[in-house]
C-alpha cells in the first residue's frame, strides 16, 4: 500500500491511498465505471478480480474509492491494461498518475518488458495522459468499440 499527499487545483492538501482492491470496494468501482465509460459491464470487474486479483489496485481518498486500474500480464512479458479510471469529481488531482504508476511497477516487478492498452481514438484526454507518462501510440484497430477505432498504446520498460 502506498500513501501520498497530492495537492488539488485548487490548492488543497488531499492524502491519497493506493492499495489492493476488495471486495467491498465493487460498487464503487462499479459506480466509476458507469459514469465515465459508455459501455457498462459490471461482471467483467468481479471476474477480473477473480482471475487478476493483484493487478487490481484501487485509489481511496477520505474512505471513498476515487479511481482503479485493472491490469494482467497477456505474456510474461507483456503487461495489458483492461481498465483505468478516476471518478470525475477527483480528475486533474494526479489520482490516475499514481495508478498507472503503481501498476506499471507491478508490471516492472513481474519482469515485464512492455505495456500496452487501447483507448478510444476520440479519447484525447486520456491519449494525452498515456503519453505524459511515456506511452506512445502503436497502431489503429478498427471498429474495435463497435462504433469507434481504438487508438493501440504502449510503453517499453
Ligand atoms: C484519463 C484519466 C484516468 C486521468 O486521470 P486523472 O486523475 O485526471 O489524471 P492526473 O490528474 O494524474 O493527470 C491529468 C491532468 O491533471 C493534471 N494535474 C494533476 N495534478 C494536478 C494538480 N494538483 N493541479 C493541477 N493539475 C493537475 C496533470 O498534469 C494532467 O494534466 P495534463 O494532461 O495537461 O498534463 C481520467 O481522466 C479518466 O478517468 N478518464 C475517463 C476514463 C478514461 O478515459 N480512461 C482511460 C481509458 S482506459
Amino acid at each position: 500500500m502506498a500513501i501520498t499527499s497530492s495537492s488539488s487545483a485548487e490548492g488543497d492538501r488531499t492524502l491519497i491511498i493506493i492499495r489492493k482492491f476488495e471486495p467491498q470496494d465493487f460498487q464503487w468501482v462499479i459506480n466509476i465505471e458507469r459514469m465515465v465509460f459508455d459501455e457498462h459491464d459490471p461482471y467483467l470487474y468481479m471476474q477480473f478480480y477473480e482471475t487478476n486479483p493483484d493487478g487490481f489496485i484501487v485509489a481511496e481518498i477520505n474512505g471513498i474509492v476515487v479511481g482503479y486500474v485493472a491490469g494482467f500480464l497477456a505474456t510474461p512479458e507483456v503487461g495489458r491494461i483492461f481498465s483505468l479510471a478516476v471518478h470525475p469529481a477527483y480528475q486533474n488531482r494526479s489520482v490516475g498518475s499514481l495508478l498507472l504508476k503503481e501498476i506499471i511497477n507491478i508490471f516492472r516487478k513481474e519482469g515485464v518488458l512492455e505495456v500496452i492498452l487501447e483507448v478510444r481514438s476520440s479519447n484525447i484526454k486520456a491519449r494525452k495522459f498515456y503519453e505524459k507518462h511515456g506511452f506512445y501510440q502503436n497502431g489503429i484497430i478498427e471498429k474495435y468499440y463497435n462504433n469507434e477505432d481504438a487508438c493501440s498504446m504502449r510503453l517499453e520498460l
